[in-house]
């Protein structure tokens, strides 16, 4: 057993040094948040659920890693725009993001479909000036979405979400760290997990760290645990 440490203890410095990604090798952390009862939004947006020290870890995650991984959904649900710092991989099987979305013509972004895509959402797309990379052929997969990253030279991966697709990286022993904020409010409601799969997935991790603050957040870093089980 150890004794939380209070964030208001840990500097910013402190953070980059709990976050730091472990080496130069290819990496791939989710950032998620949900409410005690595990709720994964307020409303169907997850921002509501944060608060000055989500922010503060999300801001210093964001400045650590090379690329922003999110769903389409979550890309178009949240508003995303493109990220300071890091560049922006939207990850979509179906395109139907709308031409107009800013984030896509910008050069630091890319898209990650698959070849099964309708190709007419693929040219209006590219017309917009969308880059679209295939990584797979009737899915968009896991592995070969971090092997995109690593070839343009984003080996250190941070995926915000949704819950559909940290469910796809984890079902494909695809995630290394997961960092979980928990907001402190009972929700109830219908609201999703932080991960969504159809499939029991049961794969172990073990805690790095878990940090508290003032407003009675807590912030735990998970890492995959060897070997899995299930
Ligand atoms: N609590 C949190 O930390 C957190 C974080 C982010 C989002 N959210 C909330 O989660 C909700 C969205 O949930 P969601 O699960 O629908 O989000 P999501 O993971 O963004 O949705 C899945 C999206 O990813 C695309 N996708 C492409 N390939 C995929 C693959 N291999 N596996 C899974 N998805 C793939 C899908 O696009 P196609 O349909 O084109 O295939 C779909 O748009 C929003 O309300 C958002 O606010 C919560």
């Amino acid at each position: 057993m150890h004794i939380l440490r209070k964030a208001s203890h840990v500097t910013p410095e402190d953070l980059h040094t709990l976050y730091a990604y472990p080496g130069d090798g290819t990496w791939v952390r989710a950032n998620m948040i949900a409410s005690i009862d595990g709720a994964a939004g307020l409303q169907g947006r997850s921002g509501d659920l944060a608060a000055d020290g989500d922010r503060l870890v999300y801001r210093v995650l964001r400045d650590l890693s090379d690329v922003v991984v999110v769903g389409a959904h979550t890309a178009l649900t949240e508003g995303y725009g493109q990220p300071d710092g890091p560049a922006f991989a939207v990850v979509s099987r179906y395109l139907d993001i709308p031409p107009d979305y800013a984030p896509i013509a910008d050069p630091r972004t890319v898209v990650l479909t698959c070849s099964a895509a309708p190709t007419s959402r693929r040219e209006a797309l590219a017309a917009a000036g969308a880059q679209l990379v295939d990584c797979g052929t009737d899915t968009v997969e896991p592995a070969a979405i971090a092997a995109e990253c690593e070839r343009r030279g984003w080996p250190h991966i941070l995926l915000e979400g949704g819950p559909r697709l940290l469910g796809s990286f984890v079902a494909a022993d695809a995630l290394d760290d997961l960092c979980l904020t928990t907001s402190p409010i009972l929700l109830g409601g219908t609201a999703s997990r932080p991960l969504d799969h159809d499939d029991e997935l049961a794969r172990g991790m073990v805690v790095a760290h878990l940090l508290t603050d003032e407003d009675g957040y807590l912030f735990a870093r998970w890492v995959r645990a060897t070997p899995t089980f299930g």
